[in-house]
C-alpha cells in the first residue's frame, strides 16, 4: 500500500502543516505540532483490509431515547474477583480500558492472568507483546502456574500488521502491551510519540467499536506519575485503571480512575507473589500494623474506596522541631495536615507550632477522602501527649475551619464494618450516629473538634 502523506497539526488551534515547524503557522504557540494523517475523505479507506468499517458509514437514523433499545452491556467476568471489582463487574464487549502503572509492577503479570482465566472460560483471547519476545512472556506464564495456557501471543509493534491479526484470528479480547511500543506506518514519527501513540489507541479504539472485541491497553507512566502519551488518550478509552503499590511491600492496588461502565475510585487489592498476583479479600487487614497493645500516635480510620469500607491505620509523631518545623505526610495531602493543625490549635487548644509533625498512613495506601481528618488529629494528639488511643477505637469524619466535625458519606456502613472486626470504641460525626445500637461498637458522636478531644480522654 502506498505511504500517505501526513501533515503535521497544531495541538492548540488545529492549523496545520505540510511539514514540521518549531512555530504554528496559524497561531504562533511554539512546539505545538503534532504529526497526523489527514482525514480519509469519502471512499477512502486507509487501512488495510478495506471496508471494514464501511457499516459505520451508514448514517443512523434519528430515533428519540425512550424509541432506542437500553441493552444491558455484556460482559464477561475475568474470574479475577479484585479485578473485576475495579472493572465494574468484568470485561466488556467492545470496551476499551487502559491501565498504567509504574514500571515493573505486575501490569503484564495481572494482565496474561486475566487473558488466562478468559481462555478457560471459554473466551478467545489475542496476547500482543511489544516489550518481550514471546518466550519471555512464555517464561513468566511457566512461573505462574499457567501451563498449558491456550492464550495466543503474538510479538508484534506494528499497528497494520496487529489489525490484520486480530481480523483474522477473531478474538473476544485482545491485550496490547504495550500502546508506546506500537507504531503505524501511516506516520514517520518514532514509536512512544504523541503522535503515535494517539493515531494507534483511536485505530485500535475504531477497531473495539467496530467489531465488539474488547481491548486492553497497557500504558506506561512518565516519573511524575501520570500516563505517558497525550492526555486525550484517557479521553479515548472507556475505563482507565493505575496500578499503585509501594515497592516495598508486595501489595497492589489497582484503581479505577475513570469508568463508563461502573464506579469510579472502586480499588482492587493484591499481593504479589511468586505465582503471581493473587486477590486479596479482606484488605482491611493489611493496612493495620499489628500491636498487641495500642500505643501513642496511632488512630485507626474506616475509609471508603469506592463501595468498599476499609480500615486504616494512621500513625503520627509529633517531636521536638528548631525554628522551622516541619510536616511531612505519607499517603495523606500536606496542605490538609498544615490546615488540620491550625484547626487543632485555634478550636482545641493543641499547639504543635515548634514540634516536627509526621503523618503517615500504614501499607502504603494513599487516602484522599476529607473523612480522614478527625483520625490524623487524634493521633498527633494522642503522640503529642504520649497517650494511646483506648484499645478498639476508630474514628472518622471530615473537620471544617471552623473547627465542626461534618459527616461522612455511608457511616452506617463504615461503622458496621469496624464492628465486625473487632473494634469496640468509635467516634464519629454526630450526624453518622447510628439510630440503633450496633452490637460491641460504643458511639461517642460529636459536633466539634473539642467534644471529641473530650470524649478520648473521658475515655481513659
Ligand atoms: N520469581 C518471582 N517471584 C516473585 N515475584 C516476581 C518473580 N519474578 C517477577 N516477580 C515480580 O513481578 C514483577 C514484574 O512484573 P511485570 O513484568 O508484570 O511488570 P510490568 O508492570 O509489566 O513491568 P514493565 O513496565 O516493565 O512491563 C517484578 O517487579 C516482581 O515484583
Ligand atoms: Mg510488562
Amino acid at each position: 500500500m502506498a505511504k500517505e502523506k501526513t501533515i503535521f497539526s497544531c495541538t492548540e488551534c488545529g492549523g496545520t502543516s505540510p511539514r514540521w515547524l518549531g512555530k504554528c503557522p496559524s497561531c504562533g504557540a511554539w512546539n505545538t505540532l503534532i504529526e497526523s494523517v489527514p482525514d480519509a475523505g469519502p471512499g477512502k479507506n486507509r487501512l488495510s483490509g478495506a471496508g471494514q468499517y464501511a457499516g459505520l458509514a451508514q448514517a443512523q437514523a434519528v430515533m428519540p431515547l425512550a424509541a432506542i433499545e437500553a441493552t444491558e452491556v455484556a460482559r464477561t467476568a475475568s474470574g479475577i474477583e479484585e479485578l473485576d471489582r475495579v472493572l465494574g463487574g468484568g470485561v466488556v464487549e467492545g470496551g476499551v480500558v487502559l491501565i498504567g502503572g509504574d514500571p515493573g509492577i505486575g501490569k503484564s503479570t495481572l494482565l496474561l492472568q486475566a487473558m488466562d482465566a478468559l481462555q478457560r472460560a471459554g473466551l478467545p483471547t489475542l496476547y500482543v507483546t511489544g516489550e518481550e519476545s514471546g518466550a519471555q512472556v512464555a517464561l513468566r506464564s511457566r512461573r505462574l502456574g499457567l501451563d498449558a495456557s491456550q492464550v495466543n501471543v503474538l510479538a508484534e509493534i506494528q499497528l497494520e500488521k496487529i489489525l490484520a491479526t486480530v481480523e483474522a484470528t477473531q478474538p473476544a479480547v485482545c491485550v496490547i502491551d504495550s500502546i508506546q511500543t506500537v507504531y503505524s506506518d501511516q506516520l514517520t514519527s518514532a514509536p512512544g510519540s504523541v503522535a503515535q501513540v494517539r493515531e494507534c489507541a483511536a485505530h485500535l479504539t475504531r477497531m473495539a467499536k467496530a467489531t465488539g472485541i474488547a481491548v486492553i491497553l497497557v500504558g506506561h507512566v512518565t516519573k511524575e506519575g501520570a500516563l505517558a502519551g497525550p492526555r486525550v488518550l484517557e479521553h479515548m478509552v472507556d475505563t482507565v485503571l493505575y496500578f499503585e503499590g509501594d515497592t516495598h511491600s508486595s501489595f497492589r492496588l489497582v484503581r479505577a480512575i475513570k469508568n463508563r461502565f461502573g464506579a469510579v475510585n472502586e480499588i482492587g487489592v493484591f499481593a504479589m507473589t511468586e505465582k503471581g498476583l493473587k486477590g486479596v479479600a479482606n484488605p482491611s487487614a493489611i493496612f493495620l500494623s499489628q500491636h498487641s497493645e495500642p500505643v501513642p500516635g496511632s488512630c485507626v480510620l474506616v475509609t471508603l474506596e469506592g463501595t468498599r469500607p476499609m480500615l486504616v491505620e494512621i500513625q503520627a509523631l509529633v517531636d521536638g522541631g528548631g525554628p522551622s518545623p516541619r510536616r511531612l505526610s505519607v499517603g495523606l495531602e500536606r496542605d490538609r495536615l498544615a490546615m488540620l493543625l491550625a484547626v487543632l490549635h485555634r478550636h482545641a487548644g493543641v499547639a504543635c507550632a515548634d514540634q516536627d509533625v509526621f503523618v503517615n498512613a500504614v501499607g502504603g495506601v494513599r487516602i484522599s477522602e476529607p473523612a480522614a481528618d478527625l483520625a490524623v488529629m487524634l493521633a498527633i494528639t494522642s503522640s503529642l501527649r504520649g497517650k494511646a488511643l483506648p484499645k478498639g477505637f476508630i474514628a472518622f469524619g471530615e473537620v471544617g475551619l471552623a473547627g465542626e466535625v461534618r459527616p461522612a458519606p455511608r457511616g452506617q456502613e463504615r461503622l458496621k464494618e469496624a464492628a465486625k472486626l473487632g473494634f469496640t470504641v468509635a467516634v464519629v460525626p454526630k450526624a453518622n450516629a447510628p439510630k440503633k445500637p450496633i452490637a460491641g461498637l460504643e458511639i461517642h458522636a460529636v459536633e466539634r473538634v473539642d467534644e471529641a478531644m473530650t470524649a478520648v480522654r473521658g475515655l481513659d
